[in-house]
């Protein structure tokens, strides 16, 4: 969308149907802050279409890749899904193309691209240009973050910048593997953080004080902690997977990935055991406020609401569910049933509607939107 509303013919080429469907009647398949008013101009403008045609690729001076690429069920990297979606296309690439890689790509995927690439016989410049958006502020930041460009020779780091110039000014020049690492160590960083930031909550919280408290007199006019994060469920369909990612390429030897991974899937288990100390579960409704991974957001995927309502679900006499953006989960009921009927609630994701929402009832709320601190 971002290069179609720069002037540039754009193909979009899924192989979800209704995604498709779905943007060529000017519809967004999920949320983007910005995305649902763009949309329906670039289509009817025809500089967008959506296409489950791999052919429409031939025709294109730059194809861009971005499957998805999450971890599997044992949190190993699925190293081959670029390269599968590649020999999936490959009969429609053609020789002299531009190449770019924009999934978040285990280290090397690139070079071996290349090397498929030429296997099957293709000579297209191969890039890596990693997409480091944040999930709902896309349309905003692929203009106004710096833009990381790598790729396998010279003229395809050439061409690839002058295609994301016309997004953004500026550029940042890599190796491949330098620019793999780049995008893995950025979301890793953020993942730490939060990490650092929860475990210092349960030791705050364990010792009967509020962390938000704490947290406000650390970074209150002093820079050097300023960016240290409030606390609260960091999951989603990036943070946890890039960190295994890592991990899995330094031979499982990630001690701070892996604690970080302990500690941020450990907060919903942190979360009850604390509720059970203090409640009778058994006797309770809950009532859990956001599915979404984060706030704003319409994503699920890895979402910690979901691991909280499982572990309750065996605990509480019931679970109510609530979210204002989540569509396709039949067991939502609306926010006014879920604050009738719950005797104790958790807000889950910080959604912009639940700040400073008023509850008649005990209220555990990591992430201080009802403004009455973390205690739990
Ligand atoms: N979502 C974000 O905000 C974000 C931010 C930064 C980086 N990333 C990275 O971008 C990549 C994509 O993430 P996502 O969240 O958009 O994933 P996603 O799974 O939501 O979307 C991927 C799309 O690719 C399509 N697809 C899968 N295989 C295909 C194939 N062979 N041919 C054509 N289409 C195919 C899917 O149908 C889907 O529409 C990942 O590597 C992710 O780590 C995502």
């Amino acid at each position: 969308m971002a290069f179609a509303d720069r002037g540039q013919s754009v193909v979009l080429c899924d192989t979800n149907a209704r995604a498709v469907e779905m943007v060529n009647q000017g519809r967004m398949p999920f949320r983007e802050d910005g995305a649902q008013e763009l949309l329906p101009r670039l289509v009817a403008g025809g500089r967008l279409t959506a296409t489950l045609e791999g052919s429409a690729l031939g025709t294109a001076e730059a194809v861009v890749v971005v499957i998805g690429t999450p971890v599997d069920e044992y949190h190993n990297p699925d190293v081959g899904a670029v390269l599968r979606a590649l020999d999936g296309a490959s009969e429609h690439l053609v020789d002299g193309q531009l190449l770019v890689l924009r999934s978040t790509v285990y280290p090397g995927v690139t070079a071996l691209a290349e090397k498929r690439m030429t296997q099957l016989g293709k000579a297209l410049d191969v890039a890596f240009c990693p997409e480091r958006i944040a999930e709902g502020r896309a349309l905003d930041e692929l203009s106004s973050l710096p833009q990381i460009v790598s790729g396998r020779n010279p003229r395809a780091v050439e061409r690839a910048a002058s295609l994301f110039r016309t997004l953004t000014p500026e550029i940042v020049e890599l190796l491949p593997e330098e620019a793999e690492l780049a995008k893995l160590f950025t979301n890793t960083w953020r993942y730490i953080k939060f990490a650092t930031a929860n475990q210092l909550f349960m030791i705050a919280n364990d010792f009967g004080l509020d962390f938000e408290r704490i947290r406000h007199a650390v970074t209150y006019r002093y820079p050097r902690a300023a960016d240290m994060p409030g606390p609260g469920f960091a999951a989603g369909p990036c943070l946890f997977k890039d960190t295994m990612q890592i991990a899995a390429f330094n031979e499982n030897r990630f001690t701070l990935g892996h604690a970080s991974v302990m500690v941020n899937e450990g907060l919903p288990l942190y979360v009850v055991r604390r509720l059970e100390q203090r409640y009778d579960l058994s006797t309770l409704t809950v009532g859990i406020l956001g599915m979404a991974f984060k706030g704003g957001s319409d994503d699920t995927r890895s979402s910690l609401s979901y691991k909280l309502k499982r572990l309750l679900s065996i605990k509480a006499n019931s679970v109510l569910c609530t979210d204002p953006y989540v569509t396709g989960d039949p067991e939502l009921i609306p926010l006014d049933e879920v604050l009738a009927r719950s005797g104790l609630l958790v807000v889950a994701t910080p959604h912009p509607e639940y700040l400073g929402l008023t509850v008649d009832v005990p209220a555990v709320d990591l992430f201080n939107v009802l403004g009455r601190g973390v205690m739990v």
